[in-house]
């Protein structure tokens, strides 16, 4: 029984993506349950090194979790072949070049979305990956969240008879940062510095919709900058140059019509951040982060149109919960252990950086949409 230790490069991974879900949640957690148990007995044991620019705070993360290797000089960690792996967690703009440093060291990349800022800096990262023949994937969290895993089953199930349409609501109040702190880091509200709900969201919402309903094959974009100024980590004023939320329909193939509205710039009165509300013929859903309640169409009330009366009907109590029926792991863990199988053992790992790629080709089309004001068709992509 052999332990296959599997040296990986973080970069990144002293932001707020990087420590909490790819650090703690997922390498970690991995590292603390003894590793990725295989079918043979074997284990799969994540070796990361923690890269940055500040030693000391590296030296505190891992310190923090039993972590023995931090390093400042990337290109070292790059040479050294005891790490075959580069995961990028750096703000969107520093991604591709890094990306590209990686890949011509024949590492194995994984990263973060989006993978770079606009369509062919993408496409550049994706062709290079495959010419050079390393292995590649990019976090696609949402998909292994307990919410839609739960939606998909119905999806897969033919439980909407044929879909119609999708209402997602994404979003809550991002501070402004004078009386509160922002919670999200400033760089996001500045479109110099890669910001920008479209840029961000946009990359979630393709691969979302082509997974779970069909593929994205047009799209229609109002994005707006509604707080025009912040204040950042510094408590220094700053202007937002970044749209803080877009108002976006997509037509699908089969003709499933989606209107996803995505804002920093809204006060939550939903069940969860983000919902997803589907119609179909034969029944309806709607699914948060975590849950999913569904109502069939022999369970649909027929409400009349009386403002007269008291309303007679406690709608929200009409549905019924989707069960879980399995243990739900965290999104990024699970994703990262496929990850390290597809490295280890050569299993399927479908997203990759063209699948990325088509995640920055939405939003580059979301903004041209807007900048045009018109609607504007999805082209396919390919290597
Ligand atoms: N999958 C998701 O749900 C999700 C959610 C939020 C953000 N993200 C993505 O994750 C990435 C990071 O976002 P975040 O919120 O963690 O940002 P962050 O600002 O908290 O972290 C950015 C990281 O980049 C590093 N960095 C910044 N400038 C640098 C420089 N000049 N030199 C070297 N390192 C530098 C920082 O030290 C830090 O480690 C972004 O691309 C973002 O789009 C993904």
């Amino acid at each position: 029984m052999a332990t296959h230790q599997v040296g990986i490069i973080m970069n990144g991974v002293t932001g707020r993506m990087g420590t909490n879900q790819h650090l703690i949640r997922s390498i970690v957690a991995i590292r603390k349950q003894g590793g990725i148990l295989l079918h043979n007995g074997d284990t799969i044991m994540p070796d990361p090194v923690l890269v940055g620019r500040q030693e000391s705070k590296l030296q505190d993360l891992a310190q923090k979790h039993g972590i023995t290797r931090v390093s400042t000089d990337l290109d070292a960690c790059l040479a050294d072949p005891y790490n075959v792996i580069y995961f990028d967690s750096q703000t969107t703009v520093r991604r591709a070049e890094a990306i590209k440093q990686a890949i011509a060291a024949g590492k194995h990349i994984y990263c973060e979305k989006p993978t770079a800022t606009d369509l062919d800096a993408s496409m550049e990262l994706a062709r290079l990956a495959r010419q050079a023949g390393v292995k590649n994937g990019v976090v696609q969290d949402k998909l292994f969240l307990p919410g839609l895993i739960k939606l998909k089953r119905l999806v897969d199930s033919g439980f909407f008879g044929r879909i119609l349409s999708v209402r997602m609501e994404f979003g809550y109040w991002v501070f402004e940062g004078d009386w509160q702190p922002g919670q999200r880091p400033s760089w996001n509200y500045r479109k110099e510095d890669g910001g920008g709900i479209i840029v961000d969201m946009f990359a979630h919402w393709r691969y979302v919709l082509d997974n779970l309903f069909g593929e994205v094959k047009s799209v229609s974009c109002l994005g707006v900058t509604h707080v025009p100024e912040r204040w950042d980590e510094k408590g220094e004023r700053y202007e937002a140059t970044a749209d803080d939320a877009a108002y976006a329909t997509f037509e699908l193939e089969g003709g499933i019509v989606v209107q996803a509205n995505s804002s920093w710039t809204t006060r939550v009165n939903r069940d969860d951040l983000l919902t997803i509300h589907v119609d179909g013929t034969d029944g309806s859903a709607v699914a948060g982060l975590r849950d999913c309640k569904a109502q069939h169409r022999v369970h649909t009330p027929k409400p009349t149109w009386n403002p007269d009366i008291e309303n007679p009907f406690k709608f929200i109590e009409q549905w019924d919960d989707v069960p879980g029926n399995q243990v739900f792991d965290n999104g990024f863990k699970i994703q990262w252990e496929l990850f390290l199988k597809h490295i280890v053992l050569d299993t399927p790992f479908p997203w990759d950086l063209l699948e990325g790629a088509k995640g920055t080709q939405l939003a580059d089309l979301g903004l041209q949409s807007w900048a045009e004001r018109r609607w504007v068709d999805v082209p396919k992509l390919s290597l």
